[in-house]
């Protein structure tokens, strides 16, 4: 995930950005209410959105845990339901075989005044005032005691305590997305950056952003290349709205209103 995959040698993100305008009309895959989804390769659509007040997302880390996460929960599961949940563009569980790559984080970060990217412990980010610490709750178990996520924030450093291990969680909450985070999780995060009234999140999964933002009556923008998540994130985000029986689906999937 080095290069955009199909974008021949271009001098800079602004050429790139162009190359795509001129050749792509965006077609969003939901489209309801403010909170907006595009299906597909965000190195190829991030260039042509419009900018946000808050970049809030969960890129992959480049550790292999699409995989990891898979098989642990196959294993504890005992299903196969997880084989079905493979990205368009990647093999099983690979796209987080290789970090996003640095152009792209910061043109995600060009997007957005502020910044809240989990896994910030594996990218090369500026130093940071404020880290966001979530504290898992895990006790003793092999799994890491906390995740971070770097932020550009003027304020200390934070942390939420929130369980979240395995079948063990603070409050019941459905699982689509091996590495799905805690839905107060990511409400926690946008309490952090109150005057943000519009969301960007370019690694979306199964949409938690974009629930969260909704619930607050922010907007909010996502991009996932896997059609089965962003099949989960509408579901999430169709869950307590009224009059979803006039939203119409066409063969591409997308819908809008
Ligand atoms: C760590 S997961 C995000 C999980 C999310 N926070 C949730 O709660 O469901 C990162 C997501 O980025 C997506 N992704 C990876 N590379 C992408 C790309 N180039 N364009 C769009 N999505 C991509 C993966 O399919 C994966 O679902």
């Amino acid at each position: 995930m080095n290069a955009a995959p199909t974008t021949p040698a271009l001098a800079n993100d602004a050429q790139r950005g162009s190359h795509w305008q001129q050749r792509m009309v965006l077609q969003p895959f939901y489209d309801v209410g403010g909170i907006t989804i595009y299906c597909g390769d965000n190195r190829e659509i991030l260039p042509l959105l419009p900018d946000a007040d808050l970049l809030l997302t969960d890129p992959p880390y480049g550790i292999g845990e699409g995989v990891k996460a898979s098989r642990r929960t196959q294993a504890a599961k005992g299903d196969a339901r997880w084989k079905s949940r493979v990205p368009t563009d990647y093999a099983p569980g690979e796209w987080d075989s290789e970090p996003v790559p640095q152009w792209m984080m910061e043109l995600a970060r060009a997007k957005c005044a502020r910044q809240i990217i989990f896994g910030g412990n594996y990218y090369p980010l500026p130093p940071s005032k404020c880290w966001l610490v979530w504290d898992k709750d895990n006790g003793a178990s092999d799994f890491a005691d906390c995740e971070l996520a770097w932020t550009n924030l003027d304020k200390a450093v934070r942390r939420l305590r929130y369980l979240w291990n395995g079948f063990q969680k603070e409050k019941p909450e459905k699982r689509y997305h091996p590495t799905q985070k805690p839905l107060e999780l990511m409400s926690w995060c946008l309490n952090q950056v109150p005057e943000a009234k519009t969301i960007l999140d370019p690694w979306m999964g199964s949409g938690t952003t974009l629930v969260a933002a909704k619930e607050r009556g922010l907007k909010a923008i996502g991009i996932e290349a896997n059609e089965t998540y962003c099949r989960d994130a509408v579901s999430r985000l169709a869950q307590g709205v009224l009059g979803l029986e006039n939203e119409k689906s066409c063969d591409s999937g997308a819908i809008k209103q």
